[in-house]
């Protein structure tokens, strides 16, 4: 008798480990929801909301929604992508992202989520924030104006790398990213360019110094395939 549980996606049934969220089976499945604060090592996060999926008929978050037999989920509806859309459009007005000129630019999940959507403009009118960038690191450079507030580095830092390099403060409008040294850069910290926390970030906020455009744009990661495909050699 097979007693593995499962539930239904977009009307496939997916089986699942107890335990499981709805993202982490999808994502052994092959099954791609958008997604940007979670990351298979670490804990669900549920800030972002773009992994927002229909779970018998409830908007949840499906990195914070656990897989239950039977549960019912929808996540490819035109409702929901266009909900995904209106919050990455939301992300992008935010900040400064432009990304022509980002040497993420083809590895960046804020700009392949926003293809996956079918996302062609900003939409909102763009606040243009006022923001620094912090280069005094001599292996790593920190551009504040890309961070979308994922936390990623922050909670890398702190469970994977044992230090705490970053954390986040302020409210609302006012959230920043900050760094955790006495004169508030990054040189000032214990970061290391083998730390998960320099490699985690998912968007062009925390780079490597001196391998700029090593990869040629038109031959990086979501040039070569779409976010919503399998990545070779990756699981996020
Ligand atoms: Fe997320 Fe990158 Fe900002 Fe850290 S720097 S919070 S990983 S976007
Ligand atoms: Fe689920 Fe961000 S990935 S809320």
């Amino acid at each position: 008798m097979n007693d593995t549980p499962h539930f239904t996606l977009d009307g496939e049934d997916l089986a699942f480990t107890p335990g499981d969220t709805v993202l982490q089976a999808a994502t052994r499945a092959g099954h791609y929801i958008p997604h940007l604060c979670w990351h298979p090592t670490l804990g669900a996060h549920g800030s972002c909301r773009v992994c927002i999926v229909r779970a018998d008929g409830r908007a949840v978050a499906a990195c914070t929604q656990r897989a239950t037999e039977g549960l019912e989920v929808q996540s490819q509806t035109d409702e929901l992508q266009a909900h995904r859309k209106t919050l990455l459009q939301m992300l992008f007005i935010e900040g400064n992202h432009f990304c022509p000129s980002c040497e993420k630019s083809g590895q960046c999940k804020l700009q392949a989520s926003a293809y996956a959507v079918g996302m062609e403009g900003p939409h909102f009118e763009e606040f243009y924030p006022d923001r620094p960038v912090d280069a005094s690191h001599p292996a790593l450079l920190l551009d504040f104006n890309r961070c979308i507030l994922c936390e990623l580095c922050v909670r890398a830092s702190r469970e994977l790398d044992g230090k705490r390099v970053f954390a986040i403060g302020g409210h609302g409008i006012g959230t920043r990213l900050l760094v955790d040294s006495a004169s508030g850069r990054l040189a000032d910290t214990p970061l290391s360019p083998d730390d998960h926390a320099a490699a985690i970030c998912p968007v062009g906020a925390i780079l490597p110094k001196r391998r700029g455009f090593a990869v040629p744009i038109g031959q990086r990661r979501y040039d070569l395939h779409p976010i919503s495909e399998p990545q070779p050699g990756d699981d996020a």
